[in-house]
């Protein structure tokens, strides 16, 4: 499988990313408009591609000094167990040498984010500000 990591946003296609991660039950609700806002004003992103298709994304949350945040990781379901999130999130990684960086994640994918070298910590608690997606424009 011959993959493309993307880490600019140039000709992304934000309808395709909707359509791709709906039809892949990993739509948070987002239309296209909130998803490239979302991606544009992260620290970094990288979105994978294969024969032009979007099939992985990831981004991170960063102050550049000391804190990150990963989200949005997600690998197509018929691409998964091939290193593509891995390849993600490691060169993501790579922006942010020296900051603890924290993320959000179900029971089960914790294996995934152990074998990248994360370590279980503290309890994460989260609250919506208002009601979801309320804030932005799109
Ligand atoms: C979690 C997810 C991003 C992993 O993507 P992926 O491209 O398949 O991951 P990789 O191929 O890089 O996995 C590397 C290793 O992590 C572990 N791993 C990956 N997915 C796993 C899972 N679902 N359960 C347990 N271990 C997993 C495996 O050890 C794997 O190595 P192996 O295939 O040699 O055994 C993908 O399953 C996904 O998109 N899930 C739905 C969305 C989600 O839960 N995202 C995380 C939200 S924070």
């Amino acid at each position: 499988m011959d993959v493309r990591y993307q880490r600019h946003l140039e000709g992304v296609d934000w309808a395709e990313m909707k359509r791709a991660v709906a039809a892949d039950d990993f739509d948070n609700g987002r239309s296209p408009e909130q998803l490239r806002q979302s991606f544009a004003n992260s620290y970094a992103s990288c979105i994978a591609y294969v024969e032009g298709e979007i099939i992985g994304t990831a981004r991170l949350l960063s102050d550049g000094v000391c804190n990150a945040y990963v989200v949005d990781v997600w690998t197509m379901r018929r691409c998964r167990r091939r290193g593509i999130a891995t390849a993600m999130i490691e060169t993501l990684l790579r922006d942010v040498p020296g900051q603890h960086v924290y993320l959000f994640t179900s029971r089960e994918t914790m294996p995934f984010y152990q074998k990248l070298g994360f370590i279980p910590q503290g309890v994460g608690l989260s609250r919506v500000v208002g009601r979801w997606l309320s804030g932005g424009s799109g």
